[in-house]
């Protein structure tokens, strides 16, 4: 095989922090657009008594109170600042988006609060895994991997959570398409699967010979966020999907040549269980030899499931180092995750 030049990046935070644009991801606008749009009209400039964008104390005093107190009177207004700020139609969550982007103008560290209606869809999935995937998963018919039996799912989930949600919604040999259960959302059968393969808080009676907490190699929480590692050879998913298909044209289509794979990473808020897509990923593969190369991964929606990848290149027979960093709006540093890779 040609001795491929892979050029080290050693990629310094600088070309990594690339604001984000405003909107358009997650349920709902971001707190800046909605600042621009609405609030700003009073809080840029303090008109009427509003407390002033970048006036750091009136803006600590009000934070000291917390986002609760702070968006029940948002959206019921008082006395000058009307309800909604004016601006009826906006969501909670926006508000509270709006909320915290302004404390954090104003030398506030919150992060920007996550849509709660994904995080309630989350929650669903213990329910939904209690009324209709346990029938088979909990004891593990025709060969369903069992709930919480992380032995078993580990090497599934070793493509990338968001794989084997897709193959859930399609369904294969004795497990049926959305699990039998076709009213599901996508984002359900995400939170079904996820509660399976990691049941939290009161775990329904697990296999009694599984061996207890497993540590997954492509699964890490940090710093309340749950970061999945999937890998993927492009070979196969060249073979599995067709061309023009929103799979193979991801990133700008499937590389050809041999020793490219597909790194996919899913993030959630590992308290509320609620997905994360509002983050900024950047991922390095390293090998001893060749050194690192950086790529930011992109944000990708399939069967509105979020999260986000990138080719990477990773030819060598030595085990490589993928490292993943994570940065939200509203936080100052990014988190960062460190996984080993190996071709099978
Ligand atoms: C028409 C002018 C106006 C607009 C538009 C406006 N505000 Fe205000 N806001 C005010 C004023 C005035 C106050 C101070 C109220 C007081 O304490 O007397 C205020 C206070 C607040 C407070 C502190 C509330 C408290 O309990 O002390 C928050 C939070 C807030 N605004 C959020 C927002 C958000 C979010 C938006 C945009 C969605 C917005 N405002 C739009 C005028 C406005
Ligand atoms: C009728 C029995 C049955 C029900 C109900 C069922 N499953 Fe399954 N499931 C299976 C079987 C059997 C397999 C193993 C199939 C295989 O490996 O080919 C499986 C495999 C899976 C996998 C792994 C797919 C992969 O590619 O490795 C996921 C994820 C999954 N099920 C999710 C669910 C969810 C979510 C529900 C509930 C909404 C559910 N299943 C309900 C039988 C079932």
């Amino acid at each position: 095989m040609q001795k491929q030049l892979i050029t080290a990046v050693v990629l310094a935070f600088a070309t990594w922090i690339t604001p984000q644009t405003a909107g358009a991801q997650g349920a709902g606008r971001s707190g800046k657009s909605v600042v621009e749009a609405v609030c700003a009209s009073c809080h840029a400039t303090g008109a009427k008594g509003a407390p002033k964008i970048g006036d750091d104390k009136a803006w600590a005093s009000l934070a000291s109170r917390g986002l609760t107190g702070l968006t029940e009177s948002a959206l019921k207004g008082i006395r000058n600042m009307p309800p909604h700020g004016g601006s009826p139609g906006l969501t909670d969550i926006e508000i509270e988006r709006a909320i915290t982007y302004m404390v954090n103008q104003s030398g506030g560290k919150w992060s920007e609060p996550i849509s709660d209606v994904t995080a309630a869809a989350e929650r669903r999935g213990e329910q939904i895994v209690r009324t209709q995937c346990a029938k088979c998963h909990q004891t593990g018919v025709s060969g369903a991997p069992r709930i919480g039996d992380r032995a078993a799912w580990i090497p599934r989930l070793k493509h990338g959570l968001d794989f084997v949600v897709r193959s859930a919604i399609n369904g294969h040999g004795p497990m049926p398409p959305r699990g039998g259960m076709a009213d599901l959302t996508d984002s359900e059968i995400r939170a079904a699967v996820v509660y399976m393969f990691n049941p939290v808080s009161t775990p329904m009676k697990g296999p009694s010979d599984a061996p207890a907490a497993r540590p997954d190699p492509n699964h890490v929480v940090v710093d309340g966020t749950e970061i999945y590692l999937g890998v993927v050879a492009a070979e196969s998913l060249r073979a599995q999907y067709a061309k023009g298909s929103k799979e193979s044209s991801m990133h700008g289509g499937i590389p050809g040549g041999k020793g490219h794979y597909h790194v996919n990473i899913s993030l959630f808020d590992s308290k509320t269980r609620g997905v994360i897509s509002d983050a900024q990923v950047e991922a390095s593969a390293a090998d001893p030899v060749m050194g690192a190369v950086t790529k930011k991964l992109e944000l990708v929606t399939l069967n509105n499931i979020k999260s986000y990848g990138n080719y990477f290149r990773m030819p060598g027979k030595d085990p490589y180092t993928i490292t993943v960093k994570i940065r939200r709006p509203g936080t100052s540093r990014p988190i960062e995750a460190r996984f080993n890779f190996r071709h099978d």
